[in-house]
């Protein structure tokens, strides 16, 4: 059983979107283990310090991973960040910041904890889970099929086809005004990133099926459509987002 399946507690989480925060460093999904660590543990000074880290490293990294050992192996404590292909350094490093001051308000003595924002993911548990491929999926999004166009679906699909054939750990492809685009968390491999993103892309075609945008948000990976792809990066004003996590 992977460390995610073992902390999966469903939290509902209502947050209201910070105007003064750009649409890149807005909520999307976030999760506590229900496990709690004593207040000024070890284990509290092990996390902190791996916060600090991440924040850190997201001003020359778009993603990083951290074990915190300190005095005992007991206090173990990992970490990672990951931001998305597109952003900045300066774009990652505050959206990481925000994402590092998100977890540590929602999971507040919470032994794990993960937030996804637009454009940057953080997490944290005293259970192993680096490199380790998850597929649960924790946050799915479809959009209305009202006002359903052929022409779009088609090219969503074909959209959707190249992704599953380009590389690496983030890819972006558009078709007219339809925009596709995948990202893994860096600790997979190629092989697990590829595997992750295959089953995502798989996921949002049979569970979105004709919505006009769709998002399927697995534990390592993530794919999203918009068949008006500015919605995928625009800086408009997505609204508060009622979520679920992990
Ligand atoms: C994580 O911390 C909890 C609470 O202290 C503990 O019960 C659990 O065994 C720890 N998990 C690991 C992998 O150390
Ligand atoms: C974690 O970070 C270390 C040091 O930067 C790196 O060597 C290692 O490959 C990373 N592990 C994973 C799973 O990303």
């Amino acid at each position: 059983m992977s460390g995610a399946a073992k902390l999966i507690s469903l939290l509902i989480i209502a947050i209201f979107i910070d105007p003064s925060h750009s649409y890149t460093d807005s909520f999307l999904y976030g999760g506590c283990s229900p496990l709690k660590y004593a207040p000024d543990s070890p284990y509290e000074w092990n996390v902190n310090s791996l916060l600090t880290s991440l924040v850190n490293s997201a001003t020359y990294s778009a993603y990083n991973n951290f074990t915190i050992v300190g005095s005992s192996p007991q206090d173990v404590v990992y970490g990672l960040f990951q931001c998305r292909g597109d952003l900045s350094m300066p774009e990652c490093a505050t959206c990481v910041g925000r994402a590092v001051s998100q977890v540590g308000s929602l999971c507040s003595h919470a032994c794990g904890g993960a937030v996804q924002l637009q454009g940057c993911y953080v997490k944290y548990d005293n259970d192993t889970f680096l490199g380790v491929e998850d597929k649960t999926e924790v946050l799915k999004r479809c959009g209305p099929s009202d006002g359903y166009d052929a022409d779009a679906m088609g090219r969503r699909d074909a959209v959707l086809a190249s992704l599953v054939s380009a590389g690496g750990p983030y890819r972006v492809g558009r078709s007219g005004k339809v925009l596709g685009m995948t990202q893994c968390v860096g600790d997979l491999s190629t092989g697990q990133c590829q595997d992750c993103t295959g089953e995502a892309i798989g996921r949002l075609k049979g569970e979105c099926s004709t919505g006009a945008y769709g998002d399927v948000f697995l534990g390592k990976c993530y794919a999203r459509y918009s068949t008006n792809g500015a919605q995928l990066f625009s800086k408009g004003n997505d609204g508060g987002e009622c979520l679920l996590l992990l």
